[in-house]
């Protein structure tokens, strides 16, 4: 029997495989708003105008996103570069300098930006609210597919393992 070895280890290589991939897309959905909250909130507001700019529709003021990355991890750095746009925002709030954030992974970036655009504007939450406690279904069916995803992933990894099981047998 030299046939199961090789379905065992691919079987076994695919389900690591669907694992991580299951474990990312946990972290990414989650991160973004814990990330915003913690190293952004004290200065930015979604739709609000605070010590920063309110940051909803950013990604349309910043066709680059190399630079939208740049200015996040260092905008003194990204001011530098002589960049017009930035150094008339820079003016315009007084020159006030925001943390660098050296450390943030795009895909942290990525998360922030993806939580900002979950955000509704404050005049739309508040009618909806008004109208039916159906206000926060928008959210609610995002988590929904979310999870629909994360099942259909979970279902492929019990039937590889059933299927690893069985090979088990015939080593
Ligand atoms: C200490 C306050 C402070 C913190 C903390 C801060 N910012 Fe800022 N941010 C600012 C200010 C002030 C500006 C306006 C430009 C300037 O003065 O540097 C700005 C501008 C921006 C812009 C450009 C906005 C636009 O309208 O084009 C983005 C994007 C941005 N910040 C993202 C972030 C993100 C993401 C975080 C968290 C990881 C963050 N900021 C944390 C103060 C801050």
């Amino acid at each position: 029997m030299t046939l199961p070895r090789p379905i065992a280890k691919t079987s076994l290589t695919a389900l690591f495989f669907l694992l991580s991939v299951c474990l990312s897309v946990a972290v990414n959905a989650q991160d973004g708003k814990a990330l915003f909250s913690a190293n952004c909130a004290s200065c930015h507001a979604v739709h609000k105008k605070a010590t920063g700019p309110a940051l909803a529709g950013v990604e349309d003021r910043w066709p680059n996103k190399e630079h939208l990355y740049a200015w996040i991890r260092n905008s003194a750095a990204f001011l530098k570069t002589g960049d017009a746009y930035a150094n008339n925002l820079y003016n315009e709030y007084n020159k006030t300098a925001m943390n660098s954030f050296p450390n943030l992974k795009t895909e942290e970036i990525d998360a922030i930006l993806a939580y900002i655009k979950t955000v509704p504007a404050p005049g739309a939450a508040a009618a909806a609210g008004a109208a039916d406690p159906a206000a926060e279904k928008g959210v609610e069916g995002d988590n929904t597919l979310l999870f629909g995803v994360l099942t259909l992933i979970l279902a492929v990894v019990a039937f590889i393992m059933l299927q690893v099981n069985a090979n088990l047998y015939l080593l």
